[in-house]
């Protein structure tokens, strides 16, 4: 392992079918007023909504809510929550949903005591909370993020065509999350798979960095293995709970710090997907699916001996009487024959991109220099214009 770290993550998680039990137990450490904040009306269709609402109830709390969190929640959305948080003088953020839901959490809790505009503060200069931040807790509804036991909190601002996410510190990650794999099972087939593409990526945005034997890469390839073996099983049976439980449980490993640990991490893939769903609002995952083949063929040759690695260990290829750029553009091959089974979208303009976006695609990416390439901003303009003849 080079480099000098500390790893340390605050979250504590509940794991299981019986986790909302400890519910009760975790609120009473905190205030009385609750801000609930939920999205568009599963957690009601499901009964998540009463059972909590019940359990908060008997611990003598009082509920104030913010429902309607929409998928890639909006700043106007941010400034909204952070108005009710303030009148009803919230002293805890219970999320209840996906990613979204407790990002928009995160991305509350760190402006209700703030005199300064969110979005400048946080997405456009990128400062560091300066103020009170009013913890969170997480009741995960859905598999992919690892928002449940991270500090990220992403928000889109779609007059300025940009999707931003800030990682914030320890301080703001979530005190507890409550993970039943169970609540997943509700998730149409289109969100679990997307869930299920996130996943993956933020393993690979942090395996292909770097040239030295390190840990992380080998967790990385036990991940992703066990994963591509559970998003078979839970495509053509999605109510089989031991498959939803290990994507649930790989998505929290794949971003809570620990396989970035020692390594410089590429995130391009992101930042590339993140500037399509500004301009398209196109669920996360599918974003990624859709940008991460021409972006790893782009970068291949310069990451060769990984991709060979990832190829051998990650997809079985068998490299005998091959070289490497045979073995290494087998490895993809498989990925996306993968992508292609369990149903994810790999063309933007299904995700709803035409070619008059171009410029503003390529100008909301932001570059990053911890991959194997730099990218220029004409090389950018290359991979979009790949991703539209897919
Ligand atoms: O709003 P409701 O009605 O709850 O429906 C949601 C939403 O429409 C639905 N859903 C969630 N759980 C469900 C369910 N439907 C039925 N049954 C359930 N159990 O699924 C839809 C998508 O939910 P969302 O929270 O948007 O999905 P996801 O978890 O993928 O979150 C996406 C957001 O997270 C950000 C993304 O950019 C995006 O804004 N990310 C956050 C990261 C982080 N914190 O580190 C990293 C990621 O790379 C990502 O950028
Ligand atoms: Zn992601």
């Amino acid at each position: 392992m080079l480099g000098n770290f500390s790893y340390h993550n605050p979250t504590k998680l509940y794991f299981g079918e019986e986790s909302l039990g400890f519910l009760k137990e975790e609120m009473k450490h905190y205030g009385e007023n609750i801000l609930l904040v939920y999205g568009g009306g599963s957690v009601k269709k499901s009964g998540l909504y009463d059972e909590i609402t019940a359990i908060l109830k008997e611990g003598g709390k009082k509920v104030a809510e913010v429902s309607g969190v929409m998928p890639n929640p909006t700043v106007d959305k941010l400034r909204e929550g952070v108005q009710i948080a303030r009148e009803n003088k919230t002293d805890f953020i219970l999320a209840v949903g996906g990613g979204s839901v407790c990002d928009y959490s995160k991305a509350v809790s760190v402006s209700i005591h703030c005199d300064d505009d969110p979005w400048e503060k946080y997405y456009i200069r990128f400062e560091e909370p300066t103020c009170d931040i009013v913890p969170v807790g997480c009741v995960l509804t859905m598999a992919g993020t690892g928002s449940e036991m991270n500090g990220g909190a992403v928000i889109t601002n779609h007059e300025q065509h940009l999707k931003i996410g800030h990682v914030f510190g320890d301080d703001v990650m979530p005190r507890f999350s409550i993970l039943n794999p169970r609540y997943t099972m509700t998730l149409p087939k289109y969100q679990m798979v997307a869930g299920i593409y996130d996943i993956m990526n933020h393993i690979c945005e942090q395996y292909f960095s770097g040239e030295d034997d390190n840990t992380s890469d080998y967790i990385s390839e036990g991940l992703m293995r066990g994963l591509i073996n559970a998003s078979r099983v839970a495509v053509s049976d999605p109510q089989n709970y031991e498959a939803r439980s290990n994507i649930m449980w790989t998505a929290t490993w794949a971003l809570n710090t620990l396989i970035a640990k020692g390594k410089t991490t590429d995130w391009m893939v992101h930042m590339l997907g993140q500037s399509l769903g500004a301009l398209t609002n196109a669920t996360h995952g599918m974003t990624l699916a859709a940008m991460s083949i021409p972006y790893y063929h782009f970068i291949m040759m310069d990451g060769l001996p990984k991709f060979v690695r990832f190829a051998e260990n990650v997809w079985g290829v068998d490299p005998n009487g091959k070289n490497d750029i045979e073995i290494a553009s087998l490895g993809l091959a498989k990925m996306e024959g993968w992508m292609k089974d369990i149903g994810l979208v790999t063309s933007i303009r299904e995700l709803g991109a035409d070619k008059s976006m171009l410029d503003d695609l390529v100008n909301g990416v932001s570059i990053l220099n911890g991959g194997y390439r730099v990218l220029t901003k004409d090389e950018v303009r290359v991979l979009f214009m790949e991703a539209f003849k897919r």
